[in-house]
Parts: structure tokens; C-alpha cells; sequence
């Protein structure tokens, strides 16, 4: 049964049937889970009358990587414009909520207040004494078990809790207090997460109990409640994310193009999503150096192959690109490239709930949904008025009275128009049909083309591919990936008389026409809980291959697993084992972690990191074991890693997860092999899809979005958490360094210039941001400490001294002098 699967909210087990044989086995009910049941159909029930003008809302904010100038931010979202116009909605329909004159007053409010006071990341709304505390945690010892006695070290004055936030009336806006383990390496190599701090379970009581709210909103994608400690699926009241969020009404407001994580959110913690556009999509365009070397590119074009001007132009041309880091010798390629930069789409700006985008930005959208649709038919009118107005804020109010949230299946805008409208509860695709006779097909098509480039640039087939799968593109596109990593091993699902998924079967040699090429598989989290059938059949295929009576040269998965086998002196069983994950309840490898907080020193590290957090394998009967030993024989024979990109608005360098697994496998395969292997993305975003190297895309997606005007200006416009973006991206790209050293130097150069050395851009990162603007300085000069490029001398002093200017203007002192003389 897959409740939230389907669109239903709050699932939740309340009885079964015990142990013994077949129809013998008693039906019992779980008491305290019916009680819990119970309970929330209570509160919902209670919510749906309560009356506006009394209803307690507490709206949860992130806080993510806590003293960066990431406070209130999410995914896509313009968090502070947003909860403006909710706020606004509210007090219209009648709740009892103070809503402040602006925008600006609303951040400060939540953001400033009497934050240097406390020396806290926000206003401090409320304290809560240690001796409270340790009355009222009813796990104290749980979590002094990992985090020392009450009240704790983080977020706390060495006496009290501080819950950050602020009240407006009956709205109470909180902050979300983060994992704890943030700039900890000693902590982030536990293999399990075993409880949350003081603080986090402090901020929910209080939530609960001292504010009471009616329901709680969690305000964007995404927070960490729904990532605490406990079971999968099914919870206990053992499980920390039951435990917090307890039997209040848990609404979220979630990312359209996100069911993956958005059904944890259902299955963890009881949320009811309610779902929100991402930005809308513009071609990149060009811009300052590129606009004047396709000016160039015309005019060459226009000319006879005779002329002699060709000469000249041709050297202006080689000229101009190599000011623009195009180190490319061929000028017809050269129009190529600059072709493929001024078409590529990218996300422009970011989505405000209550606020339909522009005329200009709709249509253009409209357009591409059209031109993405390669024959589909689509209702465009319908869009374009699904488009006009919005459909959030009346989701929401809805919710928060208790009221039904229409589902509706998640996915792009792109390709995907039936996400609209948007203000649902998103859910995800039919499990049992994944992959889909569609995802099969375009999945061997796809594989062939990955094994085409590294064939052309190396001259051999790859003998072992590692792959990263992850469960958004999964369910969103019926499993494309899954039947990549089959394809390549020369395997299809195989599907029961019902047509439901029931294991893998493997393509005869003579049909496959190649051999069978081995697959190291590293599933996120996310992708073991969301698709246990799928990770069974990874395994099953991956076993038949392995014991497949045929040649060991026609049989790559066969001839490695007989000499992994041998290498480590496990079972064939053991040594057949290609499906990675983490250990149950546990998320992600940590690497990227390591990168934002900066406390490691050597790469091995980071691939230390990887093996011990992704070492779990799942066998064909779907269990984990650690398998450290058969991880790095088969790591070591990888020759290639890559991933596939899930969707135009996600890039490589938007989000730390792509490093953090395509980055982290590739760190742990070169340890264990010791040399540098190639890393590719899989674009499938657009046409019939194209493979390109790790360097390839950071540099496709640093020239058109970071560096692009066209692309920062739409995140500046949303001030304070647009800088914070910016920032992010710089910080991913270094994580692609370090985790792959594939990173072209100039990218920082380019940065630098960009963000840094042009004195009034760095003024308005530092007046709209400080602690990112800050962040951006300090990280140019770590991937420099750590080797990623050479700046000049004077950039260095000029990047020192802006670090400087920007640290004493965070703290207040020489604002006089702060506005002169950085860029020497
Ligand atoms: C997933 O859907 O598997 C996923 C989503 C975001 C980050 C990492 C993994
Ligand atoms: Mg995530």
C-alpha cells in the first residue's frame, strides 16, 4: 500500500496482523498508534471549526546552513515576498494577524529585531530556560546521549533555548533550528543521525505547547523535521519526526517538481502539501564579451570563402573568445558554442506565491512548453490561464482550514503542464509501472549514448559505469535512469500477469549485440525509501549478470563480480552486490557538508566520508548489509561516473546534492583506484538528449546563469535570499572541484570579476546580504588555499581586502571608509 503515493495525506499504521501461520495470525490494533490517529483526526477536526480570528498559525522558516545568510530561504521560492502576501491573505479573510508595512519591515522584523543582542541568526522570539527544558523533554535522554547535557550548544546562551522568529498577532513565524552536526566531521561520519538537538526539539514543544498552534506551515522545500531520525515508512512513536510534529496538522508548501521529497514529507511527518510553481524558464541570451563575439561570428559568416578579410576576422574572433575563455580553435565550432550558450534555457529568478509571473515571462514560458512538447498535444490556452492568476494562496487558506487539497501527480512545468494548476497536493507516479515501457526504450537509447562518448574519447567500452540514482527523476519521468542502469547491463524489468514490476530478466547476448557493461549504482536516500520494488530489481539484474553462464569478455558484471570475489574472499553472493545506499534512516553522503562548513584538509577525506556514509548494499531481497570491503573492489574498476540531469530548473551547480553523490562517488573511485576518472551529465532536458563532461556543464551553466546579467538580476531582484543563491552556486562549483578537480580556473576569475572586483555589484551583495556576500569572498579564497586556481597578486590582495571591508561592515565598524578602494 502506498497511500501517499497516491495522493492521500497522513498515513499512518494502526494495527495488523501478529505473528504465526497464515489465516491463524490475529488481527490487533495498535493502541497507541490508534490514539495518535486519533488524535490528529481530532486536531484537524478542531482546526476546520475553529474560528479565524483565534486559529494560531506557526509558520516555519529554514535556517540552512545556520550564520550564512541562508536564514528564510528555499528552493525556487521568494520566501519573504511570499509569506507577505500570505500573511496579507490571512488578515483579509479574517485571522487575527499583525502584518507589517512591507516586505523589507517583515525581514527585518524576523531577520533583525534583537538579534545582536543574543548574538542569535534572528530575532530572538522566545527563551526557554534549561531547568524547563529538562522538565518537559519527556527523551532528554536521548538527546543528551549525543548532545551533552541540557540546554546544549546550539542556539543557546549557555542558559536558555532560543527560539528564533517572531510573532505577528496569531502568526507566529519560526525558524526552523538546523541538524547540529553542521562544521562537525567527527559527528557527520556516524553512519545514523541519532537524534535531534536540544534546540530542534525544544523549537517544536514550543511550536505545540507553548504557542499552540492549531496547525503548523512549513513554508517552502525544504526543512529538516521530515529527515529526523526513525523508521522509513510506517512510524513509531519512536521515530523523532512522529515524535516533534506530534498529532498538530502539518501543511507544506512544496515545490511542484518535487514528489520525491515531497512524499517523504507525507510519509514522515504527515504533511499535506500544497505545491507552488518554480520560476519561469528564458533562454539564456548573451551578454558583454559573448553579444560581441557572435557580432564578430556574423560577419565572418557573411563573408565569401574567398575574401580576405577572413584572415583578419578570424584572428579577432580566436581573440575574442579566448577573452571570454573559450579556448576553442575552430571557429565554426565556435558558432556552435555560442549558439548552444544564447539558447539554453535556465530559471529566471524565483516564484512568489501570490503573485502571478509577467506578461512577457508567461508567454515566453508558453512558448517553450510548446516547443518542449515535440508533437504532444497541450491545452495552451488552459495554461495561460492557470498561469494568470494564482492558485496558491486559496490552497493554502484551504488548508489551513482543514479543508481537501485536490492531488495532483508532481512534475516540470516543461513537461509536465498538468502540474497546473498549482496550490495541490503533489504526489508521485504509479510505482509498480516503473519503469515504463517509455522509460525502457529512451533508457537503452540513452545508455548507448553515454557508452558512445567514452568510447570516442577514450577508444575502449567502459567496463564499469558508476551511476547516480536519485528518486525525483525517477518518478517523474517513469524511471528513465532505472532503465539506463539496466539497459547497460543488458537487462529489462520483468513485470507479473497483473503488469505489476515483479524483478529484473536479462537481454540475450545476441540481441544485446554488446557486452554486458557492470554498473555501480549509488541510490540517495530518497530513491531506497520511494522505490524498494526498484532497488530489488537493481540487485536481481545485477545477480543474473554475475551468474549468467556466458564468456567473462562478453560479461564485464560476471567477470568482476568472479574477481571481486576472489579480491575479498566473499561470498559470489556478497561480491555480486552493485546497489549502494546509505544505512537506513540516513541521508546523503555528508561530502557536501564537509564542503559548505570547509573543515576538512585533504580530498581523501571527502571520499572517506562517501564509503562510510554509502557502503550500505541492498541484495536481491531487498536488505542492506555495510560492504565496505566489496564497495572498493568494485569502486576501483570504475571507469567512468555519471548522473543524469533531472530537469531545467535543476542544475549541477544549483543544489550541493549533485556533488555530494556524482562528486562524492567520483572522489571514492579515484581513492580507490587511483587515478582521475571522467565524470559526465546526462541532459535529457531537451531534444533527444546529449551527454557532456563535468567541466563542460560547469562551464555551460557558470556562463549562463552565474555570470549571465540576464540570470543575476533576476535573483537580485528578490534581494536578500537572491545573494544567498548566488552563493550557492559559487559554493557548489568549488565542491565540484574538490570532489573532481574538473573545474576550469578561469570560472573563479570570472566570479571574482563578476561579483567581487566590480566595487557597486559587491556593495549591493554586501547591503542585501552581508553574511553571504561575506561567504562569497571567503569561499573565492578557500578554492584558491586549495589550489582550484591562480589568482594574480593584485586579485589576491584585491579579494583579501574586499574579505576584510565586508567582515568589518558585518560588524559595524569602519562603515565611514567601507564604500572606497578595493577593486586596486
Ligand atoms: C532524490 O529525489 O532522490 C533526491 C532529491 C534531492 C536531492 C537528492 C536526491
Ligand atoms: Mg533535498
Amino acid at each position: 500500500a502506498v497511500p501517499e503515493i497516491d495522493g492521500a495525506i497522513a498515513p499512518m499504521v494502526f494495527g495488523g496482523r501478529g505473528e504465526g501461520a497464515g489465516a491463524d495470525r490475529p488481527m490487533s490494533c495498535h493502541t497507541e498508534r490508534a490514539a495518535m490517529l486519533a488524535e490528529r483526526v481530532h486536531k484537524m477536526v478542531s482546526l476546520r471549526r475553529s474560528k479565524l480570528a483565534d486559529r494560531k498559525i506557526a509558520i516555519t522558516l529554514f535556517n540552512f546552513p545556520p550564520n550564512a545568510g541562508a536564514t528564510g530561504t528555499a528552493a525556487f521560492l521568494g520566501v519573504f515576498e511570499s509569506l507577505f502576501n500570505t500573511m496579507g491573505a490571512m488578515k483579509r479573510q479574517g485571522y487575527h494577524v499583525e502584518v507589517p508595512a512591507s516586505v523589507d519591515a517583515l525581514r527585518k522584523a524576523i531577520l533583525e529585531g534583537n538579534a545582536d543582542q543574543y548574538g542569535a541568526d534572528a530575532n530572538v522570539v522566545a527563551r526557554i530556560s534549561a531547568d524547563d527544558h529538562v522538565r518537559r523533554e519527556p527523551h532528554l535522554d536521548e538527546i543528551e546521549k549525543q548532545w551533552g547535557p541540557a540546554p546544549g550548544r546550539q542556539q543557546t546562551d549557555g542558559a536558555n533555548i532560543m527560539v528564533l522568529g517572531q510573532r505577528f498577532g496569531n502568526v507566529l513565524i519560526g525558524i526552523q533550528p538546523a541538524f547540529g552536526y553542521e562544521g562537525d566531521p567527527m559527528r557527520l561520519l556516524f553512519e545514523r543521525d541519532f537524534a535531534p538537538t536540544h534546540a530542534f526539539s525544544a523549537f517544536y514543544r514550543y511550536l505545540r505547547e507553548d504557542f499552540g498552534a492549531d496547525a503548523i506551515l512549513h513554508f517552502g522545500t525544504h526543512g529538516a523535521l521530515e529527515f529526523m531520525p526513525g523508521k522509513q515508512v510506517g512510524l513509531s512513536a519512536q521515530c523523532w519526526p512522529d515524535r516533534l510534529i506530534g498529532g498538530t496538522p502539518n501543511i507544506y508548501l512544496y515545490a511542484a517538481n518535487n514528489p520525491s521529497e515531497g512524499t517523504i514529507a507525507k510519509r514522515r511527518s504527515g504533511a499535506t502539501l500544497v505545491s507552488y510553481l518554480t520560476p519561469p524558464v528564458t533562454t539564456a541570451g548573451l551578454y558583454r564579451g559573448l553579444m560581441e563575439l557572435k557580432s564578430t561570428l556574423q560577419r565572418w559568416r557573411q563573408l565569401e570563402i574567398e575574401s580576405d578579410e577572413r584572415p583578419a576576422l578570424e584572428e579577432l574572433i580566436l581573440a575574442q573568445a579566448q577573452a571570454v575563455d573559450l579556448n576553442e580553435q575552430d571557429v565554426g565550432k565556435l558558432v556552435t558554442a555560442v549558439h548552444e550558450l544564447e539558447s539554453t534555457l535556465i530559471p529566471h529568478g524565483l516564484h512568489v506565491v501570490g503573485t502571478p509571473m509577467s506578461e512577457d515571462a508567461r508567454k515566453e514560458l508558453l512558448q517553450h512548453v510548446a516547443d518542449a512538447a515535440d508533437g504532444r498535444e497541450i491545452d495552451l490556452a488552459h495554461m495561460d490561464a492557470m498561469l494568470r492568476e494564482d492558485h496558491e494562496i486559496d490552497g493554502l487558506l484551504r488548508a489551513l482550514s482543514g479543508r481537501f487539497i485536490r492531488p495532483v501527480a508532481g512534475g516540470d512545468l516543461l513537461r509536465s503542464p498538468e502540474i497546473l494548476p498549482t496550490g495541490r497536493n503533489i504526489h508521485g507516479f504509479d510505482p509498480f509501472r516503473i519503469p515504463s515501457a517509455f522509460a525502457v526504450a529512451d533508457g537503452a537509447r540513452q545508455a548507448a549514448l553515454v557508452l558512445e562518448t567514452h568510447t570516442k574519447a577514450s577508444g575502449s567500452l567502459p567496463e564499469t559505469v558508476a551511476i547516480v540514482l536519485w528518486g525525483t527523476d525517477n518518478m517523474k519521468n517513469e524511471g528513465g535512469p532505472i532503465a539506463q542502469a539496466l539497459a547497460l547491463m543488458g537487462a529489462a524489468p520483468r513485470f507479473d500477469s497483473f503488469g505489476r514490476l515483479a524483478g529484473a530478466q536479462l537481454i540475450p547476448l545476441e540481441t544485446l549485440g554488446r557486452p554486458r557493461v557492470d554498473v555501480m549504482m549509488t541510490l540517495s536516500g530518497i530513491f531506497r525509501d520511494l522505490l524498494p520494488l526498484q532497488t530489488k530489481m537493481l540487485a536481481e539484474a545485477a545477480w543474473l549478470a554475475s551468474t549468467a553462464d556466458e564468456p567473462p569478455e562478453q560479461n564485464f558484471v560476471r567477470k568482476h563480480s568472479l574477481a571481486v570475489a576472489a579480491e575479498t574472499g566473499q561470498t559470489l553472493e556478497e561480491a555480486s552486490l552493485r546497489v549502494f545506499s546509505n544505512a537506513d534512516g540516513a541521508y546523503g553522503s555528508h561530502v557536501n557538508q564537509l564542503i559548505d562548513s570547509g573543515a576538512w584538509t585533504e580530498e581523501e577525506e571527502l571520499a572517506n566520508m562517501f564509503t562510510t556514509r554509502k557502503c550500505f548494499a541492498h541484495g536481491r531481497d531487498g536488505q542492506a548489509s555495510a560492504q565496505s570491503k566489496v564497495m572498493k573492489s568494485v569502486l576501483k574498476r570504475v571507469d567512468l561516473a555519471y548522473q543524469n540531469l533531472e530537469s531545467v530548473e535543476l542544475g549541477v551547480t544549483t543544489v550541493d546534492h549533485y556533488f555530494d553523490s556524482l562528486g562524492g562517488i567520483s572522489r571514492a573511485a579515484k581513492q580507490a583506484g587511483g587515478q582521475d576518472i571522467p565524470v559526465y551529465i546526462g541532459d535529457q532536458t531537451r531534444g533527444k538528449g546529449q551527454v557532456r563532461s563535468l567541466a563542460d556543464q560547469v562551464a555551460l551553466e557558470t556562463r549562463t546563469r552565474a555570470l549571465n546579467p540576464k540570470w543575476y538580476e533576476g535573483m537580485l531582484q528578490h534581494g536578500h535570499e537572491g545573494v544567498r543563491h548566488i552563493e550557492c552556486h559559487l559554493t557548489n562549483t568549488m565542491g565540484w572541484s574538490a570532489t573532481t578537480g574538473q573545474v576550469e580556473p578561469w570560472v573563479y576569475q570570472q566570479y571574482t570579476q563578476t561579483y567581487v572586483l566590480d566595487e557597486a555589484m559587491r556593495q549591493r551583495l554586501a547591503d542585501l546580504n552581508p553574511k553571504a556576500a561575506v561567504k562569497v569572498v571567503h569561499r573565492l579564497l578557500e578554492a584558491h588555499r586549495r589550489d582550484y586556481w591562480k589568482p594574480d597578486k593584485a586579485t589576491l590582495e584585491a579579494l583579501e581586502r574586499a574579505g576584510e571591508d565586508l567582515e568589518d561592515q558585518l560588524e559595524g565598524i569602519g562603515m565611514e571608509n567601507s564604500r572606497v578602494g578595493v577593486a586596486a
